[in-house]
């Protein structure tokens, strides 16, 4: 039974949660949603469908959304899952996908979440290394449950408990208008060496170098790739992520971040 895993990452986090369920589940072909951005449609022929993805703000990032709006299965019989990744919970993630995808007649019959390490620095920054080895070793154990959970073609929606689903439903769509612009919080440091990183590995291709330093376009998913993989960490957010631990998963690297945007 061949899958087709769609997945986001800012961080790395879903990307090596793809990587560890397609090798699990075997003939699974990992496609990247940056690299999918200008299709106007996508039709997926295989016989399952998995998008991985962070959660953002109790909710889908809108790449995502926008990803699930054109999201068609050649298949009648697919089975469809996803796997939100979060830091502290995944909020109304699977539910806003399963609404998204109703409309276009596919019926999100897996929805299951994944706690990994935070990566929202603007909020706190990343876990101490031995914190940090304990929690990618105990999501790395989840993930291969989860790829058994999966191969069984579970039928089942992991609900964050009922205050976390309404306030982040109401936190959602009163914030996420908002992120395209939050880039203008962004900021770089004289510690910057024009390597360009920071550009390349934009999924939404916001960024551009002028007189060899970052300049962001305002079209922001607010991923953090730029502020997580500078190798000068000369890009901060606001006042709040100066001398921050900044966080990536330690499995990926940034060519893997690039590769995911072409
Ligand atoms: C803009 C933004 C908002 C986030 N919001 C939430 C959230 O509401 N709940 C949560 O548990 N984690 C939240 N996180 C943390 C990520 O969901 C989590 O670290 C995820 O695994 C990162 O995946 P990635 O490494 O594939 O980018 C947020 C991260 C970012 C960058
Ligand atoms: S990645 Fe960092 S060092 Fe490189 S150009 Fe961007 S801001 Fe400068
Ligand atoms: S500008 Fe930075 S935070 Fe915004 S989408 Fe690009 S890499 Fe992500």
């Amino acid at each position: 039974m061949n899958t087709v895993l769609y997945y986001f990452t800012g961080t790395g986090n879903s990307l090596e949660t793809a990587r560890l369920i397609g090798q699990k589940l075997g003939d699974t072909q990992l496609i990247s949603i940056a690299s999918l951005q200008k299709e106007t449609a996508v039709i997926c022929e295989a016989e399952q469908i998995g998008l991985i993805y962070p959660v953002y703000m109790f909710g889908l990032p809108l790449i995502v959304r926008r990803f699930a709006e054109k999201l068609r299965a050649a298949k009648s019989h697919a089975y469809i899952f996803s796997v939100a990744t979060y830091g502290g919970s995944a909020g109304a993630a699977n539910s806003q996908l399963k609404k998204i995808l109703r409309k276009n007649g596919l019926i999100l019959q897996g929805g299951f979440g994944l706690k990994m390490p935070g990566n929202y620095t603007v909020l706190y920054g990343a876990p101490a290394h031995k914190t940090l080895v304990k929690m990618i070793a105990r999501a790395g154990a989840q993930t291969n449950r989860l790829a058994e959970r999966i191969l069984n073609q579970e039928k089942s929606l992991a609900r964050s408990n009922f205050l976390a689903c309404t306030l982040g439903q109401w936190f959602y769509h009163k914030i996420m208008s908002t992120l395209p612009a939050a880039d203008k919080n962004f900021h770089v440091k004289d510690s910057c060496t024009s390597c360009g990183i920071c550009a390349r590995l934009c999924p939404a291709e916001n960024i551009y170098l002028q007189n060899g330093r970052p300049n962001w376009l305002h079209r922001c998913e607010q991923c953090l790739a730029c502020l997580q993989w500078c190798p000068a960490e000369a890009i901060e957010s606001g006042q709040k992520t100066a001398g921050r631990r900044r966080y990536h998963h330690p499995a990926i690297n940034v060519l893997d971040i690039e590769k995911a945007r072409l």
